[in-house]
């Protein structure tokens, strides 16, 4: 399991649901917090891994030392959404690349976690904001995808970087 960069094409794909909560699903979750953890992402979805299915992690301390408020959330979808809130993101498949989002501000999430347990919470601000970033990838959508005219101007140089990477490490 390796992190996965754009252009990779697994990261354009809409994730299958998950059906199966079983040690194999739990295993490869804990693959996912190494990687997170060693690439300091607060989050990370699983076709950022190549996996493509309906699962993703998420940290706001992005600390493996303060997991208080560590979720693994799978087959999540969003129940309500309230409020509107513009910040500046991230992604650890488009390093160096930040990005202005417009997103509301809060959301009730319904999912299922590691073990198949249904759960509903409302989350606000940071956490919030993950939630939907992480959820945006397992519909296949990117930060290139909620860049403005300008950001992709601005980004021109490292987008060319990251496809230029791709397509080096595809032909070897
Ligand atoms: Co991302």
């Amino acid at each position: 399991m390796e992190l996965r960069k754009y252009p990779d094409p697994v990261l354009l794909k809409r994730a299958a649901p998950v059906t199966d909560f079983d040690d194999a699903l739990r295993a490869q979750v804990a693959q996912m917090w190494d990687i997170m953890y060693a690439s300091e992402g607060v989050g990370l979805a699983a076709p950022q891994v190549g996996w493509s299915v309906q699962l993703l992690i998420l940290n706001p301390s992005g600390s493996a030392d303060d997991a208080s408020e560590a979720m693994v959330v799978i087959n999540p979808r969003l129940v309500k959404k309230w409020g509107r809130d513009r910040h500046s993101e991230g992604c650890l498949s488009f390093p160096d690349i930040y990005v202005d989002v417009t997103r509301p501000k809060g959301v009730r999430l319904h999912w299922h976690d590691e073990h198949g347990v249904e759960h509903e919470e409302d989350f606000d601000d940071f956490r919030a904001r993950i939630l939907q970033h992480e959820m945006d990838h397992l519909e296949g959508v990117l930060l290139v995808h909620r860049m403005s005219p300008v950001d992709k101007i601005r980004y021109r140089h490292e987008l060319g970087e990251l496809r230029a990477i791709f397509a080096d490490a595809a032909a070897s």
